[in-house]
């Protein structure tokens, strides 16, 4: 059992929500929750349909569910238009001039969006999108930075139908063709650039990029967030066009016309355990009740909230999270294009204290960096109007939980420790703020209508303490459908361990209390900074470079980051390792995938360990990363001199 885990186990601070909390929150005692929990898992068709009626449906289902494992179809026979939920439904439930979107842009402008003027701009952007060509279940790859325009961009698709895929604008140009491959996107929509600690992403050059690579695009919408003399861009001829153009040549009105519950909504990417990221497919409908659900019950989402999310809209919390699950809520939320560091630490602070932010979701990452930059930041400011915390993405360490309860809580805010995955599109196990007993350090419990357990090896359920693989035993709404074009991939990869249950891909185990303490992935994905990266994507990453001959690729624990990147390498021959080398690998990695891949260290070895059939032993390098040492069993070695040496130079 590793230190991590026995610390969880011996967890035993205990918050409680404060009455004043639990009496204005939508559940308001333990009892409560566990009578909805037992009754949805009971009737899980009842719970989501009664949640699925808030929205707007042009067509009722005719079914809640039909479940042909491992193939969920939600609100069957059923039609509707995402973008109603979202946006149009509050022009006339009386929040059309209510603020959906306060943006703070890095550089320090702030522009705030109404239901009404979002309403326009959908409606406009899906007019824009329609005269270039772009119909039903088209691809449109959105690559973006923290704008209003990205969740437009995202909402005009969905209302006429079209399938986004949203890549993270840390990604690199590769990292799009590769994206743009798999999804046979047909139009992108991008910016000149993104300001991003006080320099400019260059985003269209990146897409330009891309597409000397691509041929399959045939419109580029680029909207100008820059301007000229910081992102000059070239634009080509008969593809390329400015969003503002496009814009005054579109009418602002436009009729959603309804489709089907299970029209496919976008496709996000996300890392495996190869080198080829997986395309996670969620469909309208069931994912669009999930996220709202979640948003009600888990934020307690109320009418004079102010919420933030800090996560980027490529990622999948930014998908739930900013764009659907909090609209379809008619919530007012901030959104912030920039780094938390910029100008310094106490940015974050500052807009919370600015737009009064009653709600603040962001992730274990970002609250190291805070406690190592300094209480002083938080400290300037008056942050009386949080009401509610959230984290996100990864397990959170019971110091970091202290310092966000007491620093950025002032000691009287719910945390709720959101546990959940791109491909189970909304949150899964969290606590519900009015009412759940939380401990630093644990999830807790299922949300309604998730049925989660811990199984051994064998399918049968831990027992507490025991730790285990994730399972979720039933379908829930917002749960992908596929691997956009891999059919094989999604059965293998979630619902082959256990047939008709979903496998998570993470370790956990339950206390007595019946909480969840996840302890991170099993699978050779790595978490750092609250991101999922495949380790087989940075090993093909270094061995296209022209001096490698081979790479294993572990992680290790990181004081900030959560997890580093660790990369053996051997050379081909004719190659002598080096700093500059070192250097040289690691920019090769950012170029290819992205920042966030980048190998924090990097060690050259003669040769890796390897069993004597051939196979890298990972287990090993990661044990030696973590520890310095090698406990476990090494006589599977081929060459045992190859461990000395590593141990020798990481050492040094
Ligand atoms: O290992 C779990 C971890 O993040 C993985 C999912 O990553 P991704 O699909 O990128 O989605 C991140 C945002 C939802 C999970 O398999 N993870 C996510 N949230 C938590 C977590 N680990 C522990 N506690 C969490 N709250």
């Amino acid at each position: 059992m590793s230190k991590n885990i026995e610390s969880h186990l011996t967890e035993e601070r205990t918050f409680k929500p404060s009455k004043e909390f639990a009496k204005n929150a939508r559940i308001k005692s333990m009892a409560q929750y566990r009578r909805m929990h037992k009754e949805s898992i009971k009737k899980p068709a009842t719970f989501w349909a009664r949640e699925a009626k808030e929205l707007s449906w042009q067509k009722k289902w005719t079914k809640v569910l039909d479940w042909k494992a491992p193939y969920a179809k939600w609100f069957v026979g059923g039609k509707l238009n995402v973008c109603e939920s979202c946006v149009d439904q509050h022009l006339t439930n009386g929040r059309a001039n209510k603020a959906a979107i306060i943006w703070e842009g890095e550089p320090g402008e702030s522009r705030t969006l109404t239901y009404r003027q979002l309403h326009r701009e959908v409606c406009n952007f899906a007019n824009v999108l329609i005269n270039n060509g772009i119909k039903p279940k088209d691809r449109v790859m959105i690559y973006m930075p923290m704008t209003p325009e990205a969740v437009i961009a995202m909402l005009a698709c969905a209302r006429i139908g079209a399938v986004h895929s949203v890549i993270f604008g840390g990604f690199s140009a590769d990292s799009i063709v590769d994206r743009l491959e798999d999804c046979e996107a047909k139009a992108i929509v991008t910016s000149d650039g993104g300001y991003r600690r006080g320099g400019v992403v260059p985003l269209k050059q990146n897409v330009d990029d891309a597409l000397k690579k691509y041929r399959g695009i045939e419109t580029v919408i680029v909207h100008q967030r820059i301007g000229t003399e910081k992102a000059p861009v070239k634009m080509k001829r008969g593809r390329d066009a400015w969003w503002h153009d496009e814009s005054a040549k579109a009418p602002s009105t436009h009729k959603a016309k309804a489709f089907d519950s299970e029209h496919p909504l976008f496709i996000l990417y996300t890392s495996g355990s190869t080198g080829k990221p997986k395309g996670i497919l969620h469909t309208a409908g069931g994912y669009l009740t999930g996220t709202y659900t979640t948003c009600k019950y888990i934020f307690d989402m109320q009418d004079d909230d102010v919420y933030w999310c800090t996560a980027d809209v490529g990622w999948i919390t930014g998908h739930s999270y900013i764009t659907y699950g909090p609209l379809a809520n008619g919530v007012t939320q901030v959104m912030y294009e920039g780094a938390p560091n910029f100008p310094d630490f106490g940015r974050f602070w500052k807009i919370v204290e600015k737009y009064n932010v009653t709600i603040f979701y962001t992730a274990p990452t970002a609250i190291r960096a805070f406690i190592k930059a300094g209480n002083q930041f938080p400290e300037a400011h008056d942050l009386s109007s949080l009401r509610l915390l959230g984290t996100v993405g990864e397990p959170i360490n019971p110091e970091a939980w202290m310092w966000y309860h007491e620093k950025i809580g002032g000691g009287n805010c719910p945390i709720v420790d959101t546990w959940w995955q791109t491909e189970t599109g909304a949150i899964m196990i969290s606590p519900l703020p009015g009412c759940t007993p939380t401990k630093p350090g644990t999830a807790t419990l299922p949300f309604f209508g998730i049925d989660a357990a811990i199984l051994d090896e064998n399918g049968n359920e831990c027992k507490a303490n025991e730790g285990g693989k994730l399972v979720i035993r039933q379908p829930w709404p917002s749960m992908l459908r596929t691997i956009y074009g891999d059919k094989k991939r999604y059965r293998d990869t979630y619902w082959s361990d256990y047939p008709g249950q979903y496998t998570a891909g993470d370790g956990a185990r339950t206390d007595k209390q019946g909480n969840f303490w996840i302890v991170g992935r099993l699978d050779d994905v790595l978490n750092v900074s609250g991101h999922r990266l495949g380790t087989a994507e940075v090993e093909s990453a270094l061995v296209a470079h022209k001096a490698v001959a081979e790479a294993a690729v572990v992680g290790r624990p990181h004081e900030i980051k959560g997890q580093g990147v660790v990369a053996f390498v051997t050379l081909k021959a004719g190659n002598k390792s080096s700093e500059a080398l070192n250097q040289e690998l690691r920019n090769h990695v950012g170029k290819i995938i992205g920042a966030i891949a980048k190998p924090d260290e990097i060690y050259f070895a003669p040769a890796l360990p390897k069993t004597r059939s051939g196979k890298i032993m990972r287990r090993l390098l990661k044990e030696l990363v973590a520890t310095g040492e090698i406990t476990g069993n090494i006589t599977t070695l081929e060459d045992s001199k190859v461990i000395q040496d590593l141990q020798a130079q990481i050492k040094k």
